[in-house]
């Protein structure tokens, strides 16, 4: 089988699949950390070298205020959760996205998380936390005048290194972009890195999401055929 490089995961149905039970939207973000680390134990096994997942986009800022809150806690207590278990399988932890409005604490944790887990040899778990697509792209453009700003004239730019200006500066574009809950759209995520991404969609809901789905999903990236524009 052919093992994508680099996995994304669209984690969605969270709020859905809480209604589902009769309980708050945060009952189904704490049952999805479940399905994070059970993707995250899968792609380590099999040899992922890169998981990407969207826990927080830019847009989630306007959810309510509990919900923000309670997901802000929940991302600090499973790095605290988590960390023995990340340092023990070789996995670095990063996280990606405009962290200007993430709290001082919060942003301490993911710094002293990424400090001690930067030497891993294994994969590398990106959370991509406050993080939107538009956003990243806007913010390589500010980079890349501010550059030719301070050299006095424009600066060559061609498409790597364009990529170079991007959050995920270094890291290969997703192969394959799971998307769960039904919804099959890209909701402002990686839009530039996602140019040739092969895309599957599945109906189960995050929290649900075990890996015999994950399995299913290379499975059927292993069916594909990529052809980057040209013609076989
Ligand atoms: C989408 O479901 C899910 C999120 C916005 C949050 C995902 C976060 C986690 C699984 C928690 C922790 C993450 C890490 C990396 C430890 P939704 O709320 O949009 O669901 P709905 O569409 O059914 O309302």
């Amino acid at each position: 089988m052919n093992i994508p490089q680099h996995i994304s995961i669209i984690m969605d149905g969270n709020g859905r699949w809480a209604r589902q039970q009769g309980k708050r939207r945060l009952f189904g973000h704490n049952a999805g950390v479940e399905a994070v680390r059970d993707a995250t134990t899968y792609c380590a096994e099999i040899g992922v070298r890169y998981l990407s997942l969207f826990a927080f986009s830019e847009e989630n800022w306007d959810r309510p205020a509990d919900e923000v809150k309670g997901l802000m806690e929940l991302l600090f207590k499973s790095m605290l959760n988590e960390r023995e278990t990340l340092l023990k399988n070789q996995v670095r932890f990063r996280v990606i996205g405009n962290t200007e409005h993430l709290s001082e604490s919060l942003l301490a944790a993911i710094h002293k998380l990424e400090e001690e887990t930067a030497a891993g040899t294994g994969l590398t778990l990106l959370v991509m936390l406050s993080y939107s697509g538009k956003w990243d792209i806007l913010q390589a453009a500010r980079r890349y005048a501010a550059d030719c700003l301070a050299a006095g004239k424009p600066l060559p730019l061609d498409e790597p290194g364009f990529s170079g200006y991007l959050a995920t500066a270094g890291i290969p574009d997703p192969d394959l972009l799971i998307r769960t809950s039904g919804e099959q759209r890209i909701s402002n995520y990686m839009l530039w890195q996602c140019a040739y991404t092969e895309f599957y969609y599945t109906p189960v809901l995050w929290p649900d999401f075990r890996k015999t789905d994950l399995e299913a999903a290379i499975q059927s990236y292993n069916c594909r055929e990529r052809r980057y524009g040209k013609v076989e």
